[in-house]
């Protein structure tokens, strides 16, 4: 109770500041040149590695565009927010920025010129680095990063996230910028494990929940969440409802290729982290992740924990009646229409009867975490997006998309991915879950959109209210002496 009025109380407080004040001026001013220091070629080095740890390049990078040289746009539940050009350009990106400018701009969450970052940039993770590997990445960043003359498009939030002065409040209550605490009894490899998976390595910003003011709910860490269209699953080691049945060995394995067979795969956001992050760290890393995540308290997802494990559901679906296009004992047209579906742009690669290949390059759709568990967005969203991964040794994982071509001749419609969803989801994965019309549509949409806008909307118009209500008050009492000494003159 007395957090949530503390809660209240900031939140308030923040939004008021909003009000008042109006939004900071947004052109850098340069205060001073990057100290130049010795550059000790092996102190870059592991800047290069911490910035592959902490995927930089994931977000400050375009598909096809120079390395850490911005224009991304990061999809949040309130707008895109473009990811800056942060290559040492003095004059479009972060050339003029001193160590201790990116060292706030890291921890902190603010810019150079004293402006807030949003949480799109992830410092609420990224604030547990210490001041050795702070010193390594600017060295990484000021002398091994070339610099892009290039300006990316500025983040234009709609009324009042415009206003980046509210981030203060948010981080006020939401950031905790204090070094990781010691805990006795772990080892080494556990406590590098922690630093890693809590800090560059971000593993929480996708699979924690957030609350109603986007924040990480702490007491739910690594439980699973919703990242724009994908779903990042409950990662916990609770048997049924997390990984607690994957082997530490399982979990490196994912980390690296991508892959774990016969029980889950990456696709979305967890496929670019593995390409341009966690397949690049050494097994040593690795193995102490997996450490630490095996060794997160265990928590239960209310829905599936009486069911069995994700990894362990479904079954091969009736091989002769799925060849013909037809379900044994199909009983609606849209059970029909998705065994259509699948025999014309499915059953290629993952078999007449879901089993996939025997190298397991095409999944079998069964005993598969994408179709059996609890949440069907990673399945609509592989028929929409499809999958591509890079593997470290050269190879290309790729599944086409089927949805997100407006003209492709493979396209298919809303109708027809939720006929296909209730398909698989029947005859391969977990029946219980079902799929309608307007589930794909929010996952074309770009995922469910959170209520944050209208919330801070609503407190914009509440605290304004008050602000009026304050300023008449003022005013009032700031008159009356006056009419009293008028009075008295007459
Ligand atoms: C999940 C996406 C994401 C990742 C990962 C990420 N950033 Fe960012 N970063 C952003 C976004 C988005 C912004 C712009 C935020 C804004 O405008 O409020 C930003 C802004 C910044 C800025 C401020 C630059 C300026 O003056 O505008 C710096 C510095 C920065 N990032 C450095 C880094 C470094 C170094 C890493 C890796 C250690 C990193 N970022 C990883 C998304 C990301
Ligand atoms: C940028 C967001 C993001 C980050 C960062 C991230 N994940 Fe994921 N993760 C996802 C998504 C989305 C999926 C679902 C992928 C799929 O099934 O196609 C996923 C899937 C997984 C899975 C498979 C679970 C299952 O049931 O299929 C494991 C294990 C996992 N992540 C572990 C981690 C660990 C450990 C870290 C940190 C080292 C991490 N992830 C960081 C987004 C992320
Ligand atoms: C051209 C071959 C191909 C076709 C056609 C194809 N897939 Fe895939 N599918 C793949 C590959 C490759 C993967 C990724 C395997 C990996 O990540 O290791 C994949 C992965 C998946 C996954 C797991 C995704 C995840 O997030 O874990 C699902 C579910 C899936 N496909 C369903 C379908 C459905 C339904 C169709 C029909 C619309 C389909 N696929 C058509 C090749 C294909």
């Amino acid at each position: 109770m007395k957090t949530l009025s503390k809660t209240i109380q900031a939140t308030f407080a923040a939004l008021l500041c909003t009000l008042t004040l109006t939004a900071q001026a947004s052109t850098a001013t340069p205060t001073a040149t990057p100290a130049a220091t010795q550059a000790d070629q092996a102190v870059i080095e592991r800047g290069r590695y911490l910035a592959v740890a902490s995927d930089c390049i994931a977000c400050h990078t375009t598909p096809r565009g120079k390395p850490m040289a911005g224009g991304t746009s990061i999809a949040s539940p309130v707008g895109a927010i473009v990811a800056t050009n942060i290559t040492p350009s003095k004059q479009f990106g972060i050339g003029n920025y001193t160590e201790t400018q990116f060292a706030d701009a890291l921890r902190k969450g603010v810019r150079a010129d004293g402006a807030h970052l949003y949480p799109a940039m992830p410092y609420t993770a990224y604030s547990v680095m210490t001041d050795a590997d702070i010193h390594a990445l600017y060295l990484y960043f000021m002398k091994a990063v070339q610099p892009v003359d290039q300006a990316t498009a500025e983040t234009s939030l709609p009324f009042p996230m415009n206003i980046r002065l509210s981030m203060k409040g948010w981080n006020a209550l939401f950031l905790n910028d204090k070094p990781l605490a010691p805990v006795a009894d772990r080892n080494e490899q556990w406590l590098r494990g922690r630093y890693l998976a809590e800090g560059p390595a971000h593993c929480s910003t996708c699979h924690t929940p957030r609350g109603f003011l986007m924040q990480e709910k702490l007491d739910l860490q690594l439980s699973g969440a919703q990242v724009g269209p994908w779903y990042a699953p409950n990662i916990t080691p609770h048997k049924t409802s997390g990984i607690g049945s994957w082997s530490q060995a399982e979990l490196v394995t994912y980390l690296k290729t991508g892959r774990v067979e016969g029980k889950a795969q990456a696709a979305g956001s967890m496929a670019e982290a593995i390409t341009h992050s966690f397949s690049h760290l050494t097994d040593d890393d690795l193995q102490a992740i997996a450490v630490y995540i095996l060794d997160r308290p265990a928590i239960a997802d209310d829905k599936s924990e009486v069911q069995r494990t994700r990894f362990d559901q479904g079954k091969a679906g009736n091989a002769l009646a799925a060849f013909r296009g037809l379900p044994a004992g199909a009983t609606t047209d849209e059970e029909v229409r998705g065994a259509r579906i699948f025999s014309a742009s499915c059953a290629s690669c993952h078999g007449y009867n879901g089993q996939g290949t025997k190298d397991g390059y095409y999944p079998s759709l069964y005993k598969n975490s994408a179709t059996a568990g609890v949440n069907p967005s990673n399945l609509i969203a592989t028929i929409l997006y499809g999958v591509e991964r890079e593997t470290k040794d050269g190879g290309h994982v790729f599944m086409p998309p089927f949805g997100n071509q407006p003209n492709a001749l493979n396209s298919l419609s809303n109708d027809d991915v939720a006929a296909l969803s209730n398909y698989v989801l029947k005859y391969y994965g977990n029946p219980s879950v079902k799929v309608t019309h307007d589930d794909v549509e929010v996952i074309r949409q770009g995922g469910p959109q959170s209520n944050l806008l209208l919330l801070a909307r609503i407190g914009m118009v509440v605290a304004g209210v008050l602000v009026l209500a304050l300023l008449v008050w003022l005013r009032t009492r700031k008159k009356r002496p006056v009419r009293i000494n008028e009075n008295d003159w007459k």
